[in-house]
């Protein structure tokens, strides 16, 4: 395990309909999310025992307050060699450059669709502009390569999915089509929407009436990377309903709320908030992070119909 992803906020400026419910997702009071000091302290134990990537979620990173002093502070840690972020974007015009000041690395933006109706729709009440002008301020920044995360749900971006990899054709970035997964507020998404890889890389073939071809990815990568011919960028498939990647995880999540989330579907969690904040000192983190890795589920069971969930994916950290 080398790989932590952080959930600075449960909170977000955006409501996805393959993240959050129609009637709103549960938001954690503020004094139940952890502090930038208590964060730092888990990042700290985990960089002890040989944690070397971080990456900062949400619900919406940006909008945590001081999230520009927080990435300096773990950039500084002379273990991490790595602090990425996905985020919506919404916020990258502004944040882009002085992040990357900080020391961040990369970004990962949402994006479903070209099309800023739908986007509005999707996001229940993004503007797609603004998206643009972050994905924009991020390559200007330097925070690449920049990849871009889609969802596909069927009957919102399916038929869209060949325009988004035409994206990568005269881009450097890497398109990611990601299986929409039944979270808790969302499954009924799923259930209706889901669009397995193998159907999302036929359409995009038909569409370019040419073949992917494949490109290796890097170790952990849970992507299976491609490019269409003659494209500067890439396109990604990230599969986790239909070919689970589980085998090679390498990840543990820390949630808003203090919790480390050893699978994002399963509900196993182990609370480093009471260490926290119960006196604990370094040593007894470093134990409980230690007992968290050690027991990291061996994978989900979607494919047995297993929902062992409890939680949405604004709550976990994407
Ligand atoms: N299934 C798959 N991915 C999801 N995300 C959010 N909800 C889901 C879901 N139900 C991902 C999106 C977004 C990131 C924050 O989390 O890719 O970019
Ligand atoms: Fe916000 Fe990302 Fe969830 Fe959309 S997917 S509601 S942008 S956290």
């Amino acid at each position: 395990m080398t790989y932590l992803r952080i959930s600075l906020t449960d909170r977000c400026n955006l409501r996805c309909v393959y993240c959050m419910p129609a009637m709103g997702a549960k938001f954690s009071p503020k004094e139940e999310l952890l502090s930038d000091e208590e964060i730092l302290a888990v990042v700290k134990a985990a960089e002890k025992i040989g944690f070397n990537k971080i990456r900062l979620t949400g619900g919406e990173p940006t909008i945590r307050p001081h999230v520009t002093e927080l990435v300096r502070e773990i950039a500084s840690l002379p273990g991490i060699d790595d602090i990425t972020m996905t985020t919506n974007g919404l916020l990258l015009k502004r944040l882009a450059q002085p992040l990357k000041d900080a020391g961040l690395t990369r970004v990962n933006v949402s994006i479903d669709t070209l099309d800023g109706e739908k986007f509005t729709q999707i996001t229940r009440g993004g503007k797609i502009e603004k998206v643009w002008e972050g994905i924009h301020a991020a390559a200007e920044a330097g925070l690449s390569p920049i990849k871009m995360n889609a969802v596909v749900v069927r009957g919102q971006n399916d038929q869209e999915v060949g325009d988004l990899a035409g994206l990568t054709m005269d881009n450097p970035y890497q398109m990611r089509f990601i299986e929409v997964m039944p979270l808790d507020g969302v499954d009924d998404v799923h259930d209706s929407g889901l669009v397995t890889t193998a159907e999302t890389i036929d359409l995009i073939e038909d569409q370019f009436d040419a073949k992917l071809e494949p490109v290796e990815a890097p170790a952990g990568d849970p992507a299976r990377i491609y490019h269409l011919p003659g494209a500067m960028g890439t396109v990604g498939f990230i599969s986790p309903v239909s070919e689970p990647f589980c085998a090679f995880c390498n990840r543990i999540r820390l949630t808003a709320d203090g919790k480390l989330r050893l699978c994002l579907l399963r509900n196993d969690e182990v609370d480093v908030r009471e260490i926290l904040r119960g006196g604990g000192n370094e040593d007894d983190l470093i134990e409980q992070v230690r007992f968290g890795v050690w027991r990291k589920p061996w994978g989900h069971g979607l494919l047995e119909g297993d929902r062992n969930m409890g939680r949405g994916m604004s709550q976990i950290g994407g």
